[in-house]
């Protein structure tokens, strides 16, 4: 094995994922496919169960995908990817041995400060660390962490479901520095997916598009211009979309969508008719119908 890699910056092998959710468990998923070392942590074996749940219905769905007609391949696919996953409840023991932490638990940001401020004490110095966040400045997070580590921090942004969505946002702050951004470039790559880069800004790039589309779609329903399933049909028949806006508002979650609005809402830097709220969307989130999660958004799921 030999590596392309300038001697300044280290080949990344070992990854934790911190949160064993949706995308966590996505993003150990593809990583451990890619054949890194990848510790999954949670806060209880309860979570930890319910990421292995998630990571072992797709990697069935990829492994059939990648060999059709060769049951064999397949189970040995499966069972190649979760050689490279490890379990466990607190990444602060585990961080000594990693080269990346890729952040994807709650979307709050005491928590997520009170996580970093704890894993930038047990981590070494090379450690590069990194938050999936949607919604929170990068450099907020990043800010109770040394300066040295400031200078690895950065945002490694994945997309719902992670197994198939080719992209990955790499988050540059004003203080990360060449090499991180570059090694982060590198490991997307082997993880099999394309990345851009965006400046620590709202929404990044998709979201910073994709958010106020959604709400413009809810708000075409509040004033009664045309029907949810029209809208969907529309977008996806006349601009090739492979889900309307109203679909994939409840496949994000509403509750997610309604939060990321609010957050900008508060930082005040985007257009404010961007996060101008829509009744029914609040409405819903109150009732707890927060969309495909939970069985009932804008539309019903059995
Ligand atoms: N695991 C593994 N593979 C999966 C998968 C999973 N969980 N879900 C889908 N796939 C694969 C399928 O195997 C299939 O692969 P091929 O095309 O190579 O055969 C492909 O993805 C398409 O899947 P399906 O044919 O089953 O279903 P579909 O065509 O209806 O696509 C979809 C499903 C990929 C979800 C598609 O509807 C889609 O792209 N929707 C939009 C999703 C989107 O915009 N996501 C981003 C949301 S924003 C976000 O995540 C950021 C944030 O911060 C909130
Ligand atoms: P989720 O609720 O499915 O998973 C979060 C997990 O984190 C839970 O299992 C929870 O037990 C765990 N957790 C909470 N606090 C923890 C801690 N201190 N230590 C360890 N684990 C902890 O959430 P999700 O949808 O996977 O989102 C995770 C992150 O990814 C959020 O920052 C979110 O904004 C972002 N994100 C979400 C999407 C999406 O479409 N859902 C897309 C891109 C990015």
């Amino acid at each position: 094995h030999f590596s392309t890699t300038p001697s300044a910056q280290r080949e990344i092998q070992s990854v934790i994922v911190v949160g064993a959710g949706l995308m966590g468990a996505g993003i150990a998923q593809v990583a451990a496919q890619a054949q890194l070392n990848v510790t999954m942590v949670d806060l209880s074996p309860d979570q930890l169960q319910k990421g292995r749940d998630i990571i072992a219905a797709s990697v069935r769905r990829v492994a059939k995908k990648k060999f059709p007609d060769d049951e064999g391949k397949q189970s040995e696919y499966v069972d190649r990817t979760w050689s490279f996953i490890e379990t466990g409840t607190k990444a602060e023991a585990v961080v000594a041995g990693a080269d990346l932490v890729v952040e994807a638990i709650v979307e709050n940001i005491d928590t997520k400060q009170k996580l970093f401020m704890s894993l930038d004490a047990a981590a070494p110095k090379h450690t590069i660390f990194t938050s999936n966040t949607s919604s929170l400045p990068i450099a907020e997070i990043a800010k109770v962490t040394s300066e040295d580590r400031q200078a690895r921090f950065a945002g490694l942004h994945f997309f719902n479901p992670v197994p198939a969505m080719k992209l990955v946002e790499i988050v540059k702050t004003d203080k990360v520095d060449t090499e991180t951004y570059q090694s982060l470039v590198d490991v997307t790559n082997r993880i099999g997916k394309t990345s851009v880069a965006c400046k620590d800004t709202p929404g990044f790039i998709v979201n910073r598009l994709l958010v106020p589309y959604m709400m413009e779609s809810l708000r075409i329903v509040e004033r009664g211009e045309a029907s949810l399933e029209d809208i969907d049909v529309a977008m996806k028949l006349g601009a090739g979309f492979p889900m309307g806006p109203i679909e994939l508002s409840d496949f994000v979650g509403l509750d997610t969508l309604k939060s990321i609005v609010e957050g900008w809402a508060r930082e005040g830097k985007v257009e404010p008719a961007f996060v101008k709220p829509v009744k029914q969307l609040t409405d819903l989130v109150a009732k707890g119908h927060f969309g495909r999660k939970t069985g009932k958004g804008f539309y019903e799921y059995v």
